[in-house]
């Protein structure tokens, strides 16, 4: 057994799901978690508003208060674990602990989504870690991987699935053929979306987790007004079908491309091929596929939400912290924000790729002609179309993939064509990915 060398003092602020935990992992494996590390971490205070509610863990009366300023003043408090999310007051809180010499693990991705910069300023000016693995993917350590692994690479993309929410969705829209309503409805009895499911089904979830991503892989600072985003509600069971076909998987993309000196980035539901590893990953799980010169392409692939995953993150964090204390292991968080490559965000409106048109439209002669048209002229070359057998008054399904094209030119083809009289619905797009 490695000797005691010391004990650091922690305040958990927010007794919720994932901080309590937390609070049972921390009391419960204290013993093991000394041994690891060779510190005793000293759980010292929980705090939250609400100390009535019953939870899954009991803890020592002492230890509890609904005063966040006693936790952050306490002398002896070294590391202050801020676990209630949203922007206020944990900004308030994030910003007060730092000032007062403390260190801090978060999980919260909306704070350092919106405001990543101002904190992490804070925390270099202070002189104190900030670490925030549970922000990204729960239980996968891939901001770990990103800021330390791999900081030796000079990355060319990260594509990931970051939200489980849209991922269950989709994947048992793809399974059983489930219309989207019936889909979300099952994912919140089942838990795993919440009864408002919109920042998961609308992308934004995803995107504040991709911002965070890119500020550590391509140092660049990401602002929401940089994203692209699109959310699923849009995909029906029969694009999936029409998508699975060709051989392609639809699913929920989070994607940060190299582009030179140029980063995109973008969410929204993708065509990705079959054969890749992340079209297989299905259910709420999530994954992130990553390509970087030295190491190639890697991927990650683990439960990004939930109470022991996203334990598991935040006591890692928590290990981190006091080490850089008790050993002074530099964090390398600045490391990866210094790489600083990337001089420009790339306009959706420039972006390449290829895509997936679902065309509803009257089956009459030349109809194909005119669509076929209106692409042709806007830049836009066909790679494979299919017309469904008619199903309806005389409406069809016409469906096609196209080669890579402008997203600018595709989007004023496609409202010349949702313009036509021989269209009867809003054209679906979908992007391909592979
Ligand atoms: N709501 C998130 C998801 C989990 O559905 O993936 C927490 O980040």
């Amino acid at each position: 057994m490695i000797k005691v060398k010391n004990k650091i003092n922690i305040g958990v602020v927010g007794f919720g799901t994932i901080g309590s935990s937390v609070v049972k992992l921390l009391l419960e494996r204290r013993r093991l978690f000394r041994d690891r590390t060779g510190i005793d971490l000293n759980l010292m205070f929980v705090c939250d508003k609400d100390l009535r509610s019953k939870r899954s863990v009991s803890v020592p009366k002492k230890m509890l208060t609904r005063s966040v300023d006693k936790v952050i003043r306490h002398p002896d408090i070294d590391v202050v674990v801020e676990l209630i999310g949203g922007v206020h007051p944990a900004k308030e809180i994030i910003t007060k602990a730092l000032s007062a010499g403390k260190h801090v693990v978060t999980a919260n991705k909306l704070l350092l989504a919106v405001e990543g910069e101002a904190i992490f300023k804070k925390a270099e000016e202070a002189g104190r870690e900030i670490f925030f693995e549970a922000s990204v993917a729960g239980g996968v350590p891939i901001i770990k991987a990103i800021r330390e692994g791999l900081s030796a690479n000079t990355f060319y993309n990260i594509i990931g699935i970051l939200n489980g929410t849209s991922n269950y969705i989709l994947s048992r829209m793809s399974g059983e053929g489930a219309t989207f309503k019936a889909a979300l409805k099952e994912a919140q009895s089942s838990g795993y979306a919440e009864s408002d499911p919109s920042l998961d089904i609308k992308g934004l979830d995803s995107a504040h987790k991709l911002a965070i991503l890119s500020l550590l892989g391509f140092g660049k600072k990401v602002g929401m007004k940089d994203i692209y985003v699109e959310g699923i509600e849009k995909i029906s069971p029969v694009d999936i079908q029409y998508a699975r076909d060709w051989g392609y998987t639809v699913k929920p993309l989070a994607i940060a491309k190299r582009e030179g000196n140029q980063l995109s980035l973008r969410v929204h539901p993708t065509l990705l091929l079959s054969k890749y590893i992340l079209s297989s990953v299905s259910g709420a799980y999530n994954a992130i596929s990553i390509d970087a010169d030295l190491v190639g392409k890697q991927v990650f692939y683990g439960q990004g939400a939930g109470k022991l995953p996203t334990g598991s993150a935040v006591i890692s964090d928590i290990m981190d912290t006091a080490s850089a204390i008790i050993y002074g292991k530099k964090s390398s968080r600045f490391i990866a924000a210094k790489r600083a490559e990337i001089k420009k965000i790339k306009k959706m409106d420039d972006v390449r790729t290829r895509y997936y048109v679902h065309f509803s439209a009257i089956d009459r002669p030349g109809v194909l002609a005119k669509i076929s048209g209106i692409l042709g002229s806007n830049n836009i070359s066909i790679s494979s179309v299919v017309q469904k057998e008619r199903r309806e008054a005389h409406v069809v399904p016409i469906v096609m993939l196209t080669h890579e094209a402008r997203e600018k030119d595709m989007q004023s083809a496609l409202k010349k064509i949702n313009g036509l009289a021989t269209i009867k619905r809003k054209s679906v797009l979908l992007r391909l990915e592979g």
